[in-house]
């Protein structure tokens, strides 16, 4: 097998997986340590997700009106449910400033207030003095952040001379004796395959929200490191909890900014009613995405939703001043004409609770170092491999995101990872070497799906598991729904033994490389619903009917995941880190989670 497939060979003190926000401000923050640093890429770096983030990046920076850091770590704890791991969480919040400043200094044009400083709006679940309102705290470049973030960080990593490897699809990585010592990839434009070697290698790969009919993600959002990283043997955390957006458009899915509520619209129902007073009396429209998204399904269920089928909300912006909407929101301005037809001046949005973000991924510690369970040690590193951004858990999501802390979390964990490095890559020593056969089952991978000749295409299998994880793994689940959907996605991905490609070349391939993406999803899904139907209480965005209540008791811990041969997947625990980081915050104590 080896021989029929010739590797060109790289050595590196780093490589990157992936070139979006977090990707790029680790490549930029390992650099900055004097390593040799090399990016490995899917797509150009400035089309990677992150351009797609809109509302902004939270950060206590207080420029429209007072604010704290330890605010802020309330309002994210109090957002997680209590699954996040309050030291982490203390991390992130006491870094934002500074990692905001820095993407300033860099050149991000933020929006800018009377007085020229970044301008801050609100956002779900960021309130003042420990939730007594809302709170403006995420800094914006209007409505593309992340637009603006990821052309800076490009531009800073080519100045401090990070190598790109651009439209390169990784394959797998190179473990040997528990360590992480490379991985191989394929140049999908020349089809030639590449094998680097590395000292450390960081995963950057983001979500895998394709595995869902309806996801505001771009069809590359195939969590592509999280599935190298179950096939190397290594668990994934916490996978059952999927964010749902309150606000795709109803129909395309395209994201509406939780920004257009931060900037003063609303949801309504069928009778015209503000619901979210109903359901979260004091910051209303601004209550965390997994509250929003229940109410908003509620309402449809009882029969108040819009439209002739009643299965939608409204968004209203019609009464904001047209001058704001075209400072502060043009982009979704333009999604809401071109994918809805509506003139967001004079008609609401059609809106429907939407697949956003993976809440679970690679756990990590708060310095980006990948995390496995050995014996009862549940927090042993594994050596030359870190991860970072959406494709991680560190954990300061917990069991619900509180928008515009997925940003944040990409440069302060970026920053964090690159910091790492310097202290752990020794640049003097070797790279390590790996024996040819350490890269044999990549390459018995590859050439499977490339000579795959069964009678299934891709496409039947994807469309079926992306409608069962839609269906059954939803904003509400049940026992009931959970196990047909565990039924559904170990028969689909049974049905891989039948696949079949029908492209045999290497050069461009889109044939096989969205096979290998499938791949890659099926192997999530069937993660996240089996972590779904394992845990049997409700919890931030997973939310059991039949289980209705938060269990500190048994379940205040997190799922560990792992995938083993066939479709069997193994679950443990890890604990929820109750401590803080330093002495200055005390561990904030679970209680009921009211808005
Ligand atoms: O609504 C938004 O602009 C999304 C932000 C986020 O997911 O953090």
């Amino acid at each position: 097998m080896a021989a029929a497939y010739e590797f060109i060979d790289h050595e590196y003190d780093v490589v990157v997986v992936g070139a979006g926000g977090s990707g790029l401000r680790a490549a930029l923050g390992a650099a900055q340590q004097g390593l040799k640093v090399a990016c490995v890429t899917k797509v150009f770096p400035t089309r990677s997700h992150t351009v797609a983030a809109q509302g902004g990046i939270s950060a206590s920076l207080g420029n429209m009106g007072e604010d704290s850091w330890q605010w802020h770590m309330y309002d994210t704890v109090k957002g997680s449910d209590w699954l996040g791991d309050q030291d982490a969480i203390e991390y992130l919040v006491r870094n934002a400033p500074k990692a905001v400043y820095e993407l300033e200094h860099w050149g991000v044009p933020f929006s800018r207030t009377d007085e020229g400083k970044i301008y801050q709006r609100a956002f779900g679940g960021m309130t003042r003095n420990f939730g007594e309102g809302p709170v403006q705290r995420t800094c914006a470049a209007a409505d593309r952040t992340g637009h603006a973030i990821l052309h800076t960080l490009y531009g800073q990593s080519v100045r401090r001379e990070v190598k790109f490897f651009v439209e390169y699809f990784a394959l797998d990585l190179i473990m040997q004796d528990g360590a992480c010592t490379g991985l191989t990839a394929l140049q999908l434009d020349t089809g030639q395959l590449h094998r680097f070697r590395a000292k450390m290698v960081i995963l950057a790969t983001g979500g895998y929200g394709r595995a869902y009919f309806s996801a505001t993600s771009a069809h590359t959002c195939t969590g592509d490191g999280n599935a190298m990283v179950l096939r190397a043997g290594l668990p994934l955390q916490d996978m059952e909890f999927v964010q749902f957006h309150p606000t795709g458009i109803y129909g395309a899915g395209c994201l509406i900014t939780e920004g257009a509520r931060g900037e003063g619209g609303y949801l309504t129902n069928s009778e015209g009613e503000r619901f979210m007073e109903r359901y979260a009396p004091t910051v209303k429209d601004l209550a965390p995405r997994d509250m929003v998204s229940r109410s908003m399904t509620i309402e449809i269920r009882e029969g108040r939703g819009v439209g002739p089928n009643k299965d939608h909300i409204h968004l209203h912006l019609d009464h904001l001043d047209p001058k704001i909407l075209h400072e502060r929101l043009p982009g979704i301005s333009e999604s809401a004409k071109i994918f809805a037809g509506v003139d967001v001046t004079k008609q609401p949005i059609p809106v429907l609770p939407t697949v956003h973000y993976n809440m679970g991924g690679i756990p990590t510690n708060y310095h980006g170092e990948v995390l496995t369970k050995v014996g009862d040690n549940a927090d042993t590193v594994v050596p030359g491999l870190m991860a970072v951004g959406e494709a991680a858990c560190v954990s300061v999501h917990g069991a619900n995101r509180l928008g515009s802390n997925s940003l944040t979390d990409l440069v302060v964990f970026g920053r964090a990872a690159g910091l790492r490095c310097g202290e752990v890559v020794d640049k003097a020593s070797a790279v390590p070497s790996a024996p040819a056969s350490a890269t044999d089952e990549h390459l018995a991978r590859l050439d499977r799906f490339r000579h795959a000749n069964g009678s299934t295409p891709t496409s039947k299998l994807r469309i079926e598991m992306q409608r069962a994880m839609q269906s059954d793994a939803a904003v509400f689940r049940t026992g009931k729904t959970l196990e047909e959907g565990v039924a559904k996605l170990r028969a689909i991905h049974a049905g891989g033994a039948d696949i079949k490609t029908t492209d045999r070349g290497l050069i461009w391939n889109t044939d096989l490389v969205e096979t290998m993406e499938y791949d890659n999803l099926i192997d999530q899904a069937l993660v996240t619903i089996e972590g779904a139907l394992n845990r049997t209480e409700s919890r931030g965005a997973h939310a059991r009917e039949d289980y209705p209540d938060r269990d500190d008791v048994n379940w205040m811990k997190h799922t560990l995941a792992w995938k083993v041969p066939g479709d069997a997947v193994k679950i443990d625990y890890r604990p929820v880190h109750n401590y803080t980081m330093s002495d200055e915050v005390s561990y904030i104590e679970p209680k009921a989670r009211v808005y």
